[in-house]
C-alpha cells in the first residue's frame, strides 16, 4: 500500500504510544517488520518553542523509515509552522494530526479527541498542515465524543476533503477512554465511504484478531498498541499468518526476555545506564505479565537500582526457565 508518495511494505503498523514508543522501542518494532512506526504526540506549541524535551521525542534513525511524528495542539497556525518545522529539520515520511487523544489535559485546551466536537476547526488544522508541507499528512480519530456524538464518519469525509492521505481510527468515543471494546463496525463504515487507505486499530492482541480486522472492516492496514508492549514478535507473527504462514499466538518466555534484554541494549546505545535502568520499569508489566514467577521477577526487576544487576535478574531468570 502507499499513503502519499510513500511505499509500505507492511500494512501493519505500531500505534503512537505516549512514554513507550521512544526511539529503541520504534526500532525494536521495526526489526519484526512493523510496516510505519509513529513517534508519540508531540506539542505543536513545544516544537514551536523549541524545548529541549520536545525534540528529544522527534529525533529518529533511518533504519526506523518509514516514520511517521505526530503532533497535537488546537491552533491552525501553530499546527502549520510545527508541521513545516518538523518537515525542514527532521524529514519524516509521514506527518499525523492527533485528533484522539481524550487525556483532559489535552481536551480542556481544545486539542486532540475535542476536534471531533469541532469539525470546523479540525478540517482548518488540516487545511493549514497540508498547505504547508509536501509530506503527506494524515491523521488518528476515535470513533465519537461520546455515545449519542459518534463523528468518525463525518469527521473522515471533511478531512479526506482537506486533502488527508490516510487516516486511523481507533473506534472507541472519547469518553469511554478504554472501557469499552473497540468497535470495528464503525471502521468499516469509514474504509466504505472514504477512498483514502484506512487503517484501522484498536484490540489487536493477536495475528488472528489482525486477520479478523482485515476481513470484517476492509481497512487496508492494521495498527497494533497494547498488542506490541511486551511481544514485538507480534509484527513478525502477523504478517506470516497474513501471507497464508502459520497461526502463533504467543511469545514464548525465553523470547520474552531477549527481547527485553535486546530492548536494554537499544535503549543503552542512546541514554545513561541509569535512565535506561528507570525507564525500563514501565515495560515489565507487559513483558512478564503472563510468564511463570512473573510477580516475583517484577518485583525484583522494579527494585533494582542498577542496569547490571538488572540484566542478572534477567539472565538467571532464564536459566531459571531452562531448568
Ligand atoms: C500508554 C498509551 C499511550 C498512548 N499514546 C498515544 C499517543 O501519543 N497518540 C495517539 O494517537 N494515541 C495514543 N494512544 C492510543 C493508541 O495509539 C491506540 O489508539 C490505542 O491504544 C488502541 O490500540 P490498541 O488496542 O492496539 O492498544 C496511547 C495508548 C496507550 C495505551
Amino acid at each position: 500500500m502507499n499513503i502519499g508518495n510513500v511505499k509500505i511494505e507492511f500494512p501493519v503498523f505500531l500505534a503512537p504510544m505516549a512514554g513507550y514508543t521512544d526511539h529503541a522501542f520504534r526500532i525494536l518494532c521495526k526489526e519484526q517488520g512493523a510496516g510505519v512506526v509513529y513517534t508519540e504526540f508531540v506539542s505543536s506549541e513545544g516544537i514551536i518553542r523549541g524545548s529541549e524535551k520536545t525534540q528529544n521525542y522527534l529525533t529518529f534513525d533511518d533504519i526506523e523509515r518509514p516514520i511517521g511524528i505526530q503532533i497535537f495542539g488546537h491552533n491552525p497556525k501553530s499546527m502549520a509552522e510545527a508541521a513545516k518545522y518538523i518537515e525542514e529539520n527532521y524529514k519524516p515520511d509521514i506527518i499525523d494530526l492527533n485528533f484522539g487523544c481524550p487525556v483532559k489535559k489535552v481536551t480542556k485546551k481544545g486539542a486532540g479527541s475535542s476536534l471531533l466536537r469541532n469539525l470546523p476547526l479540525m478540517a482548518e488544522i488540516a487545511r493549514n498542515v497540508i498547505k504547508s508541507v509536501n509530506t503527506p499528512v494524515t491523521a488518528k480519530i476515535r470513533s465519537g465524543w461520546n455515545n449519542s456524538e459518534i463523528l468518525a464518519t463525518k469527521a473522515a469525509k471533511i478531512l479526506e476533503a482537506e486533502g488527508v492521505a490516510a487516516l486511523t481510527i481507533h473506534p472507541r468515543t472519547a469518553s469511554s477512554r478504554y472501557n469499552q471494546p473497540a468497535n470495528w463496525n464503525i471502521i468499516a463504515d469509514v474504509k466504505s465511504k472514504v477512498k483514502i487507505p484506512v487503517i484501522g486499530n484498536g484490540d489487536i492482541k493477536t495475528p488472528e484478531d489482525a486477520g479478523k480486522m482485515f476481513k470484517e472492516t476492509g481497512c487496508d492496514a492494521v495498527m497494533i498498541g497494547r498488542g506490541a508492549l511486551g511481544n514485538p514478535l507480534i509484527f513478525r507473527n502477523t504478517i506470516d499468518y497474513l501471507k497464508g504462514g502459520k497461526l502463533i499466538p504467543t511469545i514464548s518466555p525465553i523470547s520474552k526476555i531477549n527481547f527485553c534484554l535486546h530492548h536494554i541494549s537499544l535503549e543503552s546505545k542512546m541514554r545513561e545506564d541509569v535512565t535506561v535502568n528507570k525507564l525500563m520499569k514501565k515495560y515489565y508489566r507487559w513483558y512478564f505479565r503472563e510468564l511463570p514467577n512473573a510477580s516475583e521477577i517484577r518485583t525484583k526487576l522494579v527494585k533494582s537500582t542498577n542496569l547490571n544487576e538488572t540484566i542478572k535478574i534477567l539472565e538467571s531468570f532464564k536459566t531459571y526457565l531452562f531448568n
